[in-house]
């Protein structure tokens, strides 16, 4: 197979700097989402979304996890104003899209309404209570969504210029690597071994990997950015071959939504030119919302819709009997001679400077990450 065919047939451009925006009086102010939001949907990544979507889109994405016109899309990407804004936009006009003072955007408005947040939580998110981080934002943003095609005029800063490419780009590394199949890999954490493991074991099966690292918007507990990618450098420079491997940032909001999230980070890494997907355990999870293999039940219905081969993978943990890495499809040695240590654990004992055990996470890695946590400290 070569490299994929985007998501609804073309990748979509809508990026213009020629569009005029002084007489543009309107305009819609942005959060931090709803800017990613934007780039994404001008660079491609979103294909085949123009813009952000209409009442028809939206309810057929909430209810079926479909667009309109029956493509599978299973995350709703809507741009929430206030009610004041609402009121001073027209249909049929244009508004500038603004973040911070600068102008990023145009939208031609056609349609502007109210949702239903609850069913969009329940649907969604696969609960309606604030604790869970993504319905908690879903929440917290305005309550009038704005619909209609964008223009992105302006490129919103790159916080990791030399990481930082458009599908078309990361297309392109793949063809000139001269990788037919190229497996994409989704993470908001640090990769551990048991990340490695999975990764490593996909990349026997096809010729690159394709590390793709959520940078945008992520819970406060979750580890920074900035260190997540000190600590993919240091790791991939010592553990992995360099001509397989290509790691650029995905620089999306991350929801939680699990199952249905999954869906969404396949169908995107389509976009950026992967033939294949890796859905582990409790993918794109948070707490105790959603069984550990939810997610792959829920994407392999689809698989052959979406078009990308989904790589699953068991819980994954380095089995002191086995003296190996391994999952529990792989290995039958009792659970005591798992090594697994939760997220909360290995905070903390980052926070406290300890290293976890080297079967657990690359001592390299660790460095970066309490350095890191360190620096953060001093910050609060
Ligand atoms: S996620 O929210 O981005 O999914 P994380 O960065 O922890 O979280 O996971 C990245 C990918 O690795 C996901 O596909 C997830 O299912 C998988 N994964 C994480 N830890 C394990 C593990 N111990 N065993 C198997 N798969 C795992």
């Amino acid at each position: 197979m070569a490299t994929s065919v985007p998501h609804g047939g073309k990748l979509i451009n809508r990026f213009d700097v020629s569009i005029p925006v002084k007489h543009i009086q309107s305009k819609i102010e942005l959060d931090s989402i709803s800017l990613s939001d934007l780039e994404l949907i001008a660079n491609g990544a979103y294909s085949p979304l123009t813009g952000f979507l209409g009442e028809k889109d939206y309810n057929a994405v909430v209810e079926q996890m479909r667009l309109e016109d029956g493509t599978i899309w299973s995350i709703p990407i809507m741009l929430p104003t206030d009610e004041q804004t609402a009121n001073e936009l027209s249909i049929g006009r244009e508004a500038k899209l603004v973040y911070q003072n600068t102008v990023y955007g145009v939208i031609h408005v056609t349609e502007i309404f109210v949702p239903d947040k609850q069913k969009e939580a329940e649907n969604v998110y696969g609960t309606t209570d604030a604790a869970h981080p993504g319905v908690k934002k879903l929440y917290e943003r305005p309550d009038v969504y704005v619909a209609g095609p964008i223009t992105l005029i302006k490129k919103p800063d790159k916080e990791f210029p030399a990481f930082h490419l458009e599908p078309k780009e990361t297309r392109e590394h793949f063809k000139k690597q001269g990788w037919k199949t190229v497996v994409g890999f989704q993470t908001r954490n640090p990769v551990h071994r048991a990340h490695e493991y999975i990764q490593k074991a996909a990349l026997e099966m096809v010729d690159g990997l394709f590390l793709n690292p959520l940078v945008g918007e992520t819970k406060a507990d979750d580890i920074p950015a900035d260190v997540r990618m000190e600590s993919y450098q240091v790791l991939l420079e010592n553990y992995y071959p360099k001509e397989r491997v290509f790691l650029a940032v995905f620089p999306a909001a991350m929801r939680y939504a699990g199952p249905r999230e999954a869906i969404f980070h396949a169908i995107v890494r389509k976009n950026f030119g992967c033939t294949h997907f890796i859905v582990g355990r409790d993918h794109a999870g948070v707490g105790n919302y959603y069984a550990t293999y939810e997610a792959q039940e829920l994407i392999s219905q689809f698989e052959d819709e979406i078009g990308i081969h989904i790589l699953k993978f068991e819980h994954s943990f380095y089995c002191k009997a086995c003296e190996n890495m391994a999952s529990s499809k792989t290995c039958g040695h009792r659970a005591d001679q798992h090594l697994i240590l939760s997220g909360t654990k290995v905070r903390e004992m980052l926070r406290n400077g300890e290293y976890p055990p080297k079967e657990f996470s690359r001592p390299e890695v660790i460095e970066v990450l309490i350095k890191g946590m360190k620096k953060a400290d001093t910050k609060v």
